[in-house]
């Protein structure tokens, strides 16, 4: 797990104006501050890949250079993934792109939710690297369902999570759930989940905030 929280950075700027109920309800505001986290997530993350060493030819003359040699598939969960995908995609620009619904179905009048996944389009996984995007790990629930979903779709090399924010829960059932080679690059963990799965204090619905 690698939890940006303790580094003070302009990480942390970001997602106090996420949680601030004043300048989320500016929904330009938090989708660009997602897609920003996911610009920065995804630079730490660059960090564990594959490069190798390349000539290239300067105006001026010849240099080595490293160029990233992994192919990813990014994966967007619907609909909040959708602002964090874009910011990952800024950043790893040659990526191969999948799309995955999900969605907490409550029976009426009820706390409990069942996790949907009706619709999943993507490449063939085999020995690529997975990532995927969702900026809420709140129970694991929807990760669970949609890694099940994957299931026809090939092997990854790795999977890696990003996430803007989770809760200690959310996390520890996805470590469970995820194979051994799944890493979660996430902004900010709270302790408390409430009976509704939402994160406590969180920052609320985060589809919602972007979508309406
Ligand atoms: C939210 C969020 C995650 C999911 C996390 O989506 O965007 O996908 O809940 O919760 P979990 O870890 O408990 O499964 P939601 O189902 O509200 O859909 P939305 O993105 O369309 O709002």
């Amino acid at each position: 797990i690698h939890n940006f929280e303790k580094n003070n950075s302009v990480l942390n700027q970001f997602i106090s104006e996420l949680r601030d109920v004043n300048i989320q309800k500016d929904s330009m505001r938090f989708r660009r501050n997602i897609e920003r986290v996911g610009e920065i997530l995804s630079y730490e993350l660059s960090k564990t890949l594959e490069f190798t060493s390349k000539n290239v030819q300067t105006p001026l003359g010849d240099k080595k250079v490293s160029v990233l040699n992994d192919d990813l598939i990014l994966c967007s969960i619907l609909r909040a993934g959708f602002p964090l995908h874009q910011g990952i995609l800024n950043y790893f620009d040659k990526a191969e792109n999948a799309f995955v619904s999900a969605y907490r179905h409550h029976p009426k009048g009820k706390d409990n939710f069942e996790v949907i996944v009706n619709y999943l389009a993507s490449p063939a996984l085999n020995d690529k690297i997975l990532v995927l995007a969702d900026p809420m790990l709140a129970t694991g629930k929807t990760l669970e369902n949609v890694l099940k979903g994957f299931e026809n779709h090939g092997t990854p090399k790795q999977i890696h999570i990003i996430s803007v924010i989770g809760s200690t829960e959310g996390v520890a059932y996805a470590e469970k759930v995820f194979p051994e080679n799944t890493h979660l690059w996430i902004a900010t963990i709270d302790h408390q989940l409430n009976a509704r799965g939402y994160i406590v204090p969180g920052l609320g619905d985060a589809g919602d905030l972007c979508y309406g």
